[in-house]
């Protein structure tokens, strides 16, 4: 899906990445001295640009009723969420795992909506004793598993269908969720029969339709016409007797990595107001979950090269960064840009950056051109959505650390894993 190109002279997203006097620096602060004080590999993200990507969307919401639900699995730290917390923000959860931390940061409970397609009935039961907002149930299965569950506490579980509008979002396979093929949501056609279901099974109260058509969206064509098949479905509910307060649009505006043109926030919901005051469902409560937009371009992975290698067909910058600390290039050929922390001036050559992890899918970036040595830092940029959160641990290789910058500060929000951290949990045989 991403062209390979070479990188964009200038940082590709929010402009808290910028250089300052031949550098480049996450606000006021140096990133060079970040990885020299912190070490490599780094994840550095930038509080004016989370801020920055909540503003795009309060602007957006103003004057209407709209609930702003990060999509944390884009970036579950804590530092991330408790800023967005403290910014009015709601929260899209998707495990227990995710409650605990919205918990933890002291979200209210009342913004929370449970989307997943795999909810366990302990994550029910923790979700019922927090009181979240709303369930985005995915199956008839699970809304029978979640009644039972909430009969068995007593308390009334508020439902909304995740519903299939089989729209094509026109983004990457793996990213791609609104399509009958896709393993999510129940299919539009099925979801009057089960809406009358869910009206009819003790111990839920629907509330809601949502929908999660994809990520990476760069077109507002795609959530119209999910918009309209969903209204559609509002409608033929209200005639049924069963009343819809909220319609969740879920998340997936698509960011700049390289020269995409990002989807505003003000954009797609202009168009979405206009839709629904023009079919007259202008007082309908909305929620959105964006995760990649409120986080994507508020980060960047620090990384020093190891060794140049110059093979026959290849340039190598072998990099102490691998797929293990960030899977997008080689899970879905996505481009990230890589930018020299301190340029040096002189001939570019075209190069891989790669990492050292024991596979040939191992790369970061290819047929780049850079004027790199051993011991260069470089930015991969963009790096702030889908990057630790999907780090792991191949190789016995411990995660990064992250860091967040504030002005001319800087706050170390996770600690570098040790090597005593992975063989925790492990025991050899007796
Ligand atoms: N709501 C639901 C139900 C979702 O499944 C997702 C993302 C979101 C909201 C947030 O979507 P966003 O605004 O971030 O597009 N790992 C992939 C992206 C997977 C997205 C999964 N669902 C990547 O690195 O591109």
């Amino acid at each position: 899906m991403n062209p390979i190109s070479s990188a964009p002279a200038q940082p590709a997203g929010y402009p808290h990445f910028h250089y300052q006097n031949g550098a480049l620096h996450a606000e006021g602060v140096p990133l060079q001295m970040l990885a020299e004080r912190l070490g490599t590999p780094l994840y550095v993200y930038s509080r004016a640009a989370l801020q920055a990507a909540w503003e795009s969307y309060r602007v957006a919401v103003a004057g209407r009723d709209v609930l702003v639900c990060y999509g944390m699995k884009a970036n579950s730290n804590l530092a991330v969420l408790k800023e967005f917390a403290r910014l009015g923000a709601g929260f899209d959860i998707v495990s227990g795992g995710e409650l605990h931390r919205v918990l933890a940061v002291g979200a209210d409970p009342a913004k929370v909506v449970f989307s997943g397609v795999g909810k366990q009935a302990w994550e029910m039961r923790k979700a019922l004793e927090a009181d979240v907002k709303c369930f985005n149930v995915e199956s008839e299965a699970e809304l029978h598993l979640l009644s039972d569950v909430a009969v068995s506490l007593g308390k009334t579980a508020r439902v909304s269908l995740r519903v299939n509008p089989d729209v094509d979002a026109g983004t990457h396979p793996y990213i791609s969720t609104g399509l009958k093929e896709n393993k999510f949501g129940i299919a539009i056609a099925d979801a009057p029969r089960v809406y009358r279901a869910a009206a009819a099974l003790p111990g839920l109260h629907v509330t809601g339709v949502d929908c999660h058509i994809g990520s990476q969206i760069t077109d507002v064509a795609p959530y119209l016409d999910a918009l309209d098949k969903l209204l559609d479905l509002i409608d033929g509910l209200r005639a049924a007797g069963i009343a819809i307060e909220h319609l969740d649009l879920g998340g997936g505006l698509g960011i700049r990595y390289t020269d995409e043109t990002p989807l505003q926030p003000a954009t797609l919901l202009g168009q979405v107001y206009e839709r629904l005051d023009a079919r007259g469902w202008g007082h309908l409560k909305l929620i959105m979950e964006p995760g990649r937009s409120l986080v994507g371009n508020a980060g960047v992975l620090l990384t020093t090269v190891q060794f140049l290698k110059h093979a026959e067909a290849r340039n190598f910058a072998i990099v102490d960064a691998a797929m293990n600390d960030l899977i997008r290039p080689t899970l879905y050929d996505a481009w990230h840009g890589v930018l020299p922390v301190q340029p040096r001036g002189g001939a570019t050559q075209e190069y891989d950056v790669v990492g050292p992890v024991c596979e040939s899918g191992d790369w970061l970036a290819r047929q780049r051109a850079l004027a790199v040595e051993r011991g260069d830092v470089l930015a991969i940029e963009s790096t702030g959505a889908y990057g630790m959160v999907m780090a792991g641990n191949y190789n016995t290789r411990p995660r990064p650390a992250e860091v967040m910058v504030d002005g001319t500060e800087f706050h170390v929000i996770r600690q570098r894993e040790t090597v005593q951290d992975l063989l925790r949990g492990e025991t050899t045989l007796p």
